[in-house]
This record gives C-alpha cells, structure tokens and sequence, in this order.
C-alpha cells in the first residue's frame, strides 16, 4: 500500500516535472519568436530612405543659393531630426509633420518653395513653412497631391491673393487648417 502509493506519488511528480519542463521551453520558443521579430521591428522604425533623401533636397533648395540652415539635419535616421515627425506607429515609418518655420536667414531673401519635393513624403499630415519669406512657388499646384494632409501653416509670408491654389480645397478631404495670417499680399479666401 505504503509502496503503491510512493510509486504514485513519484509518477505524479514526474509528470508535473515534464509538464513544467514543457512549459518553460514553450515560453522560451515564444522569446525566441519574440525577440527574432522584435529586431527588424526596430530597424524598419526608422527614416524611410527616399524620405531621407528628399528632406536633405528640400534643405538644398531651402537654402539655395548659399544659406545654411537646417544643418542639424544630419544622419541617418531622419525621424530623429528636429521639425520632422514619423508616424512610429506604423510599421513603414514615414514622415507625417515637417516643420521649417521660422528657418530662413534674413540674409537669404525671399523663397520660393517648389511644391513637388512635398509629393515625396506620401503621408504628410502637417506642413509648416511659416516665417519663410515664401513670396510664391513652384509647381504650385503639386500641394493638391498631398492627399493626407491636415494642417498647412504659411503664415508670416508674403503670399498674395494667388498664394494657395484653388484645389486644396477639393482635392485634400483631411485638410481641416490652413494659417495664411499675416501674409504682406492679404490672405487668399479660398475656403
Ligand atoms: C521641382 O522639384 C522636382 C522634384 O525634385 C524637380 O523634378 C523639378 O525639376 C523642380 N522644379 C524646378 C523648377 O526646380
């Protein structure tokens, strides 16, 4: 009787033992699996390279022909630079605000932006060029194909009455703000 149940007793122990041993390679498999995929997860949060590229080619035309601003823009991961915000929830990355206001040196004049280097960034929700001695732009209408976008601050500009295009309004179903105050030539009024 004695014996019987000692023998029970051990294979009921042994039994826990293989069920905990099961377990706890189970768990570690799944820390396996965790931390295999975790390590890609962490590289792609990170700049998207065309991005990368075009933010240095806008601070190229930004600052043309001699200027030196927005020179804190240097390295690889461009999420990390100031005025530029990813959306690090997504999986891709990619830049959702870009802020240069207030960049332009006063020595540099009035800008004229060219609205194509903003069609690169694809899911840009904010764009914020005030302060920038904006006098017109480039390709002006290339701002409608920003179909993601919900704030435009130009402000503090000396956009005229033709300083936004007329397709804004019809062509981006996000845009909820556009700041045209202060502007030398008087605010558009196209909404
Ligand atoms: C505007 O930018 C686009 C894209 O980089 C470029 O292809 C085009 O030549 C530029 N236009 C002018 C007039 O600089």
């Amino acid at each position: 009787m004695g014996m019987r149940c000692i023998r029970l007793l051990h294979s009921y122990k042994v039994a826990v033992e293989f069920l905990v041993t099961l377990f706890l390679l189970l768990l570690r498999f799944d820390g396996c699996q965790a931390s295999s995929s975790s390590s890609p997860t962490t590289t792609t949060h990170r700049c998207v390279e065309e991005e990368r590229r075009a933010l240095l080619q806008l601070r190229d035309s930004f600052n043309f022909p001699n200027g030196h601003a927005l020179s804190y823009w240097v390295g690889d991961d461009c999420c990390k630079w100031k005025g530029v915000e990813c959306d690090l929830f997504s999986s891709t990355s990619r830049v959702i605000s870009i802020d240069i206001s207030y960049e332009r040196q006063s020595e540099q004049g009035t800008w004229y932006p060219n609205a194509t280097l903003f069609t690169e960034f694809k899911q840009l929700q904010t764009l914020d060029l005030s302060g920038n001695k904006i006098s017109g732009w480039i390709n002006v209408q290339a701002l409608c194909q920003l179909h993601n976008l919900k704030e435009l601050w130009v402000g503090g500009n000396n956009l005229g009455d033709d300083g936004l295009p007329w397709c804004l309004g019809r062509s981006l179903p996000f845009l909820e703000e556009v700041s045209l105050w202060g502007n030398n030539r008087g605010p558009s009024g196209i909404f």
